[in-house]
């Protein structure tokens, strides 16, 4: 089926120009009012254009909304275009309506999304015929079905579109699907792609899992978001009734759109994305190494780095706006007489730094052991500076925790090694009788910078 649209395109331009087809509009928003459709630009039709006041020597961004259950725009568009203004006034924000073929039956709108992406790529591409106007200067932006929306164009376009952001785009019917008809790589010099709704088995997730740009960020695991669980869900029902239990469904999904407009939002703090093998190494701190583009810029200020095809990247964040978290890596090592194993065991760590403090930070650890370094992720949600002392505490288990009745565990620890992942500095703690030793169930452990040439992390 493509390569006749392929065909077609090639053999004659007249039917290139053949704008018949085009269901799709194109609404050029403005600053003043970036929630209504007040200009239509309409392909064909020049005067449109420059009705609309679209500045030719500026960016545009092109946003395409996704599967929508109520035949509406979403509450986020406005959004989005506003904080696109906001960052680059001068841009032209074109939102691409779709609505009467994205509020069908799911597997209906996710075949059309060929149909609107031949649309969008049309649009562009006369655009720079007509106008000269360089799809250099084109981003778009796809939420959902709207991101292989935004992948289809980009694989149809005479030149290629500068930018596509995949906002989680969907799973359902496309996990599986070949590179041609979702977001791929090819689709754009530059795609980046956020995955925030991937919980589920692969053909059951609301969001791809596999990684579909040359940068794939997986916030928080990508599985879902903090502040999305039921029992918050509930909450938010009880506060604001109903109708925003679709909201709701849909809060990890649409924190990708979230996440992007905080971005755009707070320049002066850049939310940091780490490449990791898995979750499970990221939460262990083992990532947080900006070595060879292994971290970058989530949202707008993304690095163009190509990186090896497939690869993930990961970062935590807050449950609201501001989303940036500042992380950290722990290592101790655990000293003891006698071998012990210990599983499960819950902490406490205080970060005090020069700037602010955070406290009581719970950790789990899986597994402890005898004369073995653990490492471990933690996160602050300030900015505490510079850091300057580190308090850790193990929590006293439960009743039930036989394995404690025989004497309280302890562990003798000499130094707590710390890397962080936003200044990329290493530091390393020191107790200050040389020793301090961490009993289950006691009290605070502290540990200050060490003095002279240990007080920085040279290995690893
Ligand atoms: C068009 O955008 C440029 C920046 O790209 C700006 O300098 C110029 O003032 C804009 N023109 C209008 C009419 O807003
Ligand atoms: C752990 O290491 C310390 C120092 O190297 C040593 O004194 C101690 O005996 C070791 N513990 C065990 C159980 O082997
Ligand atoms: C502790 O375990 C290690 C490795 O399993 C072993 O080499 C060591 O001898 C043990 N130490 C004691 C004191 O049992």
């Amino acid at each position: 089926m493509f390569s006749c649209f392929f065909l077609t395109l090639g053999s004659t331009t007249d039917k290139k120009w053949d704008f018949s087809s085009i269901e799709s509009k194109f609404s050029l928003r403005t600053p003043g009012k970036p929630d209504e459709d007040t200009c239509l630009i309409v392909p064909g039709q020049e005067t449109s254009v420059s009705q609309c006041s679209f500045n030719h020597t500026s960016k545009t961004f092109v946003v395409i909304h996704g599967w929508t259950v109520i035949g509406m725009y979403e509450s986020w568009v406005p959004k989005l275009v506003k904080a696109l203004y906001q960052r680059e006034p001068h841009s032209n924000v074109i939102v691409v309506d779709w609505l009467s073929r994205s509020s069908l039956h799911y597997p209906d709108s996710a075949a059309y999304t060929k149909e609107v992406g031949e649309d969008v790529a049309k649009f562009v591409d006369w655009l720079e015929e007509q106008f000269s106007y360089s799809l250099n200067k084109v981003h778009l932006l796809g939420y959902s079905l709207g991101a292989h929306v935004a992948g289809i164009a980009g694989s149809l376009t005479t030149n290629k579109i500068n930018r596509i952001t995949g906002l989680d785009p969907a799973g359902p019917n496309f996990e599986y699907a070949e590179a041609s008809v979702r977001l791929s790589p090819d689709d754009a010099v530059f795609v980046d792609v956020l995955h925030t709704f991937t919980r589920g088995s692969p053909d059951r997730s609301i969001g791809i899992q596999k990684p579909v740009g040359h940068v794939d960020i997986y916030p928080n695991g990508g599985i879902f978001q903090p502040g999305c669980n039921v029992a918050q869900a509930l909450l938010l029902i009880a506060e604001g009734g109903l109708q925003d239990a679709d909201q709701l469904l849909k809060c990890s999904h649409e924190r990708s759109i979230h996440l992007f407009i905080d971005s755009l939002l707070y320049e002066e703090k850049p939310i940091m994305a780490y490449r990791c093998n898995s979750k499970e190494a990221f939460d262990k701190g083992l990532c947080l190494s900006c070595r060879k583009n292994r971290c970058n810029n989530l949202g707008y200020k993304a690095n163009r780095v190509r990186s090896k095809r497939g690869t993930k990247m990961y970062l935590k964040t807050r449950s609201q706006m501001p989303y940036k978290v500042y992380h950290y890596q722990v290592k101790i090592h655990f000293f003891a007489k006698v071998n012990t194993t210990k599983k499960d065991q819950q902490f406490r760590l205080s970060f005090y730094g020069t700037k602010d403090e955070s406290e009581n930070i719970a950790i789990s650890l899986p597994e402890i052991s005898t004369n073995k370094t653990h490492s471990f992720l933690i996160y602050t949600e300030v900015d505490i500076g510079d850091l300057l002392i580190v308090k850790i505490q193990w929590e006293k288990g439960s009743f039930l925790d036989w394995a404690d009745w025989w004497g309280t565990p302890e562990f003798g620890i000499q130094k707590v090694r710390v890397k962080a992942g936003e200044t990329q500095k290493k530091l390393v703690f020191c107790s200050r009788d040389g020793f301090s030793y961490l009993k289950k169930g006691g009290g605070a452990v502290e540990f200050v910078r060490c003095l002279g040439k240990n007080s920085v992390d040279h290995d690893s």
